[in-house]
């Protein structure tokens, strides 16, 4: 199993480029099915989540051509990928592919809308919380679907003449069942109302996509959702939105080590509430006319006390990074959980480092030691396992992270990223 070896305490210069966000690739790629026409997606990382779900919608009878390499310096960034589900060869998604990741459960919004059934495993995925069903099974049966958990599957299908719209209010915003919900209500008859959807940039970038697919959807990106629905879609070409994951988690690996670099391809707009604690940190931050740039020369970083909140508060997905960041400060810091209730996986692999943080329910307490030592750490899950990285490269001495299969899953070409900004990062295969 590969493990990655970093050397810490080099600062960090160059140029970074910011891949296409994972967490909007996954759910365009799922749109595909909801179509017999070709759908083209640009700028698809390259990660093993992208991989693994292409087996999944192949399984559902998805043709799948990769081709249209973007070059940079000798190494290809980015893919086009060309989907065409002319025909649904099955409607069930398989424990064995779904359970490898949450996401895959996602299939079950268009397999209903344009097949009328689907029968998909119930999820797996990062263990980080229960994370249940019951917004999907609520919100699809708000469209008229039957439901039925049997045997660790859930069935799904549509009354005759297929889903109609209808209204539905999230008692608590999610991020995939809106994504789906939005799907399912595209084909539906009539109009759907989504309230309380999420408003991640991912959701206003599927809608964007669905609406060139033909979609009549408005209001993506806001709380309040409406879908017209059509008889059906067509193909269309969507290049997927920067990953503002992958650029705060840059941000705060600079903002940790010193340094002076630009992440290219990103847009400061995605992550305007993560930007601004680095920048409270003392990070300068500012935006060029391709991205960001984050610079820190010298001085010390400040304690910054967040809360983690759907879109536009701060995003879980950064929590683990910047408890990272602030075991570095120059004080006391605290960082409250609020969206997973068991992702402080981090905090006793980061005591490994040195770190001193408390846990009391949902908020740790950070004591900033100024300096942290390299040590071997077990990546927990995908963003836990690159705040380890991040703190390794600013450790003093080797910092071996093994499991670090986690980190395939999300982040493209990490140890060449960082490389090339002058950090000692090598995967090692035993
Ligand atoms: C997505 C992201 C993930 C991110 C998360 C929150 C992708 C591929 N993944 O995950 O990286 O951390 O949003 O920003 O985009 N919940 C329920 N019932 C449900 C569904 C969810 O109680 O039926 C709860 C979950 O347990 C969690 C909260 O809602 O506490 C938010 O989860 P959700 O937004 O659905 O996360 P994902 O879409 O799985």
């Amino acid at each position: 199993m590969d493990r990655i070896r970093i050397v810490g305490g080099n600062q960090l210069h160059g140029v970074i480029p910011i891949s296409g966000a994972k967490n909007a690739a996954l759910p365009l790629m799922i749109a595909s099915l909801l179509t017999d026409d070709t759908l083209t997606l640009e700028n698809v990382p390259h990660l093993a989540d992208v991989e693994q779900l292409i087996r999944i919608l192949g399984n559902h009878g998805a043709d799948i051509s990769v081709n249209g390499r973007r070059e940079r310096q000798g190494e290809s960034y980015a893919r086009t990928i060309h989907f065409i589900s002319r025909n649904i060869v099955s409607t069930t998604a398989p424990y064995e592919l779904v359970s490898k990741m949450r996401a895959s459960f996602w299939v079950i919004g268009p397999l209903l809308a344009r097949e009328g059934k689907a029968r998909v495993s119930l999820p797996g995925g990062c263990a980080i919380g229960t994370r249940p069903v019951d917004l999907f099974i609520e919100g699809l049966t708000a469209l008229g679907a039957n439901i039925e958990i049997d045997g660790g599957y859930v069935n799904a299908t549509a009354p005759e003449g297929g889903l109609t719209g209808g209204r539905y209010v999230f008692p608590k915003v999610s991020v995939g069942a809106t994504h789906v919900l939005m799907m399912a209500a595209t084909l539906a008859n009539g109009t759907t109302v989504i309230g309380n959807a999420a408003r991640e940039p991912e959701v206003a970038d599927l809608a964007k996509c669905l609406n060139a697919m033909g979609a009549k959807i408005t209001g993506a990106g806001t709380g309040t959702i409406t879908i017209e629905g059509v008889r059906s879609l067509s193909g269309a070409r969507h290049r997927v939105l920067p990953d503002r994951i992958e650029t705060g988690t840059y941000a705060m690996a600079v903002a940790m080590t010193g340094g002076d670099v630009i992440l290219e391809d990103t847009e400061a707009s995605l992550l305007d509430t993560a930007l601004e604690a680095i920048r409270r940190a003392g990070a300068e931050i500012s935006e060029t006319n391709s991205g960001i740039r984050v610079v820190r020369n010298g001085a010390g970083i400040r304690p910054v006390d967040i809360v983690t909140d759907p879109f536009p508060g701060f995003p879980t997905d950064l929590q683990a990074q910047f408890m990272g960041l602030m075991t570095k400060s120059s004080g006391v810091s605290h960082i409250t959980e609020t969206i997973f209730e068991n992702r402080f996986m981090h905090v006793q692999e980061l005591a490994r480092l040195g770190a001193k943080i408390s846990l009391s329910g949902q908020t740790a307490k950070i004591e900033g030691v100024g300096r942290l030592k390299g040590a071997p750490v077990m990546a927990t899950d995908l963003r836990a396992s690159v705040s380890l990285v991040i703190a390794g490269l600013a450790a003093e001495g080797e910092t071996m992270v093994s499991r670090v299969y986690h980190l395939d899953r999300g982040f493209e070409r990490l140890e060449e990223k960082l490389t090339r900004c002058g950090a000692h990062v090598e995967r090692v295969s035993d």
